[in-house]
């Protein structure tokens, strides 16, 4: 099949080139873009006396057969025949309405055409993606409604530290997931600019209506510099490290899940439906979700390394290497999206294992801090309070005994401060209780975190509306 470009050419393309040239194998999944672009510029070229209104309508029937032959799956994404989705459709609308076909691409060029079709499509995930980010924050604040007083150690350096809820450790997760919805709002702002009209690089001699289509395809406005518009993938390289961040922290959750549910833990247990089996070791139990979770983070990042690799050395204005933009968008927005389809699942129907936490608690002084506050709520400086804990802690090792089992009597040969009061001083939930300031672990601070994160869903959830 001849190329559209075919005039300027003696020779067909070599095979080899066909396929090595060719987007349409991943480019296909821009077609509803594609159209839709195609039907907003058609409308304008009517609008503005470049096409009649007979050939724009011919176009937009055409244009919408194509969609729904597309969306049966009846269009078969040959590299041969096409080298693009944007030529493909173009070709296509051809074949089936003749010659107002050939007006489509009037004032345009396939340069500001992919521009506008990513932005849309980009633009479309980013909504995607916040919405299952808003779900995972959702089911997160859920397990921890039911879990405030939950104590469990809380760890710094992977040791016991200071004691906590398992409620207060998951809204630490809601809070770093409330800051990746804000970044994907941002970057939506970030991207409302519309680059149709822009042409190969230097705008058009047609007089069109940039503002329409802007506003029609649902922008703020049209970008400023034509230049720019077609060469901008900014936005490609926010959404990616936009997603590269929420990777961490999903890998972050993934990596405290595989350590809860070791025996050497012991905090929770996931569901069966949610956990593998070995092939070989009848009791194994595993966590591979979150190991692929884990595991898959590094493909995000490696998502966003190849575009800002791509872009970096590129002049303006296109370039074919730019081309490469799509397949690691895809891919990091295809694996985003698998890992927030099965986590939230996952969590909700986990089990937590609120005994062995508070076992846990128990072990490892996480009360520690607790018996030198309480020398020094008494009057003893804080580093004497610290330093004859210590001594305490030292001793109870020793003697394999915990500090609350110490006697009123051996804790007094140490300081005359010790009172009946001690016990309920170093008691874990009471500890919990006194960390009562904002943003603290105290069941009434971390009921207020639930409160925000509804609040927050609410909103968030409310702009769709809008
Ligand atoms: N398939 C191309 C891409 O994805 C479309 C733009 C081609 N433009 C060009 N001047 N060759 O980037």
């Amino acid at each position: 099949m001849a190329k559209l470009w075919a005039g300027r050419f003696s020779k067909t393309t070599d095979e080899t080139v066909n396929d090595f040239n060719s987007s349409i194998p991943f480019d296909n999944r821009l077609y509803p873009q594609d159209i839709e672009g195609s039907l907003v510029h058609s409308e304008m070229l009517a609008r503005q006396g470049i096409i009649t209104a007979a050939d724009r309508d011919q176009i937009h029937s055409g244009l919408k057969e194509i969609l729904q032959s597309m969306d049966a799956g009846e269009v078969e994404f040959d590299p041969a025949q096409y080298e693009d989705i944007h030529m493909c459709v173009e070709q296509l609308l051809t074949e089936r309405i003749g010659q107002a076909g050939k007006r489509l691409h009037t004032g345009r060029s396939r340069n500001d055409q992919v521009a506008l079709d990513m932005r849309l499509y980009v633009r479309q995930e980013i909504l995607e993606v916040r919405d299952q980010v808003l779900h995972l924050i959702e089911v997160l604040t859920d397990v921890a409604e039911k879990n405030t007083a939950t104590i469990m150690p809380g760890y710094t350096h992977l040791q016991r530290a200071q004691p906590v809820t398992f409620a207060y450790v998951l809204l630490a997760y809601v809070s770093m997931l409330k800051r990746d919805v804000r970044r994907l709002e941002n970057t939506l702002d970030v991207l409302d600019e519309c680059p149709l009209g822009s042409g190969a690089l230097a705008g058009t001699t047609y007089d069109l209506d940039r503002h329409f289509t802007a506003e029609v395809l649902g922008f703020s406005q049209p970008c400023a510099n034509a230049m720019d518009g077609v060469s901008d993938r900014d936005y490609c390289l926010e959404f990616l490290s936009d997603l590269s961040i929420l990777m961490m922290h999903l890998s972050r959750l993934s990596e405290e899940v595989i350590s809860w549910c070791s025996w050497e833990f012991k905090f929770i247990e996931l569901d069966d439906a949610f956990s593998t089996g070995s092939s070989i070791m009848p009791q194994k139990k595993n966590p591979d979700i979150c190991e692929l979770i884990r595991g898959k983070t590094g493909r995000v990042y490696g998502d966003l390394m190849t575009l800002l690799t791509v872009m970096k050395g590129l002049p303006l204005a296109y370039d074919k290497d730019m081309q490469e933009d799509k397949e690691c968008v895809f891919d990091a927005i295809d694996t985003v999206t698998m890992c927030l389809k099965v986590l939230p699942d996952m969590l909700s129907t986990m089990t937590v294992l609120t005994e062995n936490m508070a076992a846990a608690g128990r072990k490892g002084f996480i009360n520690a801090t607790d018996c030198a506050d309480y020398l020094t709520k008494k009057g003893m400086p804080f580093r004497d309070a610290y330093k004859l804990t210590g001594g305490l802690v030292a001793r109870c090792i020793q003697e394999g005994r915990t500090l609350e089992q110490l006697t009123l009597k051996e804790l007094r040969v140490e300081s005359e401060l010790f009172d009946e009061s001690f016990y309920e001083a170093v008691d874990l939930l009471n500890a919990v209780k006194r960390r009562n300031t904002f943003g603290g672990p105290a069941p009434e601070q971390t009921e207020k975190q639930i409160a925000m994160a509804r609040d927050f869903l609410q909103e968030h959830r409310k702009q769709d509306e809008s």
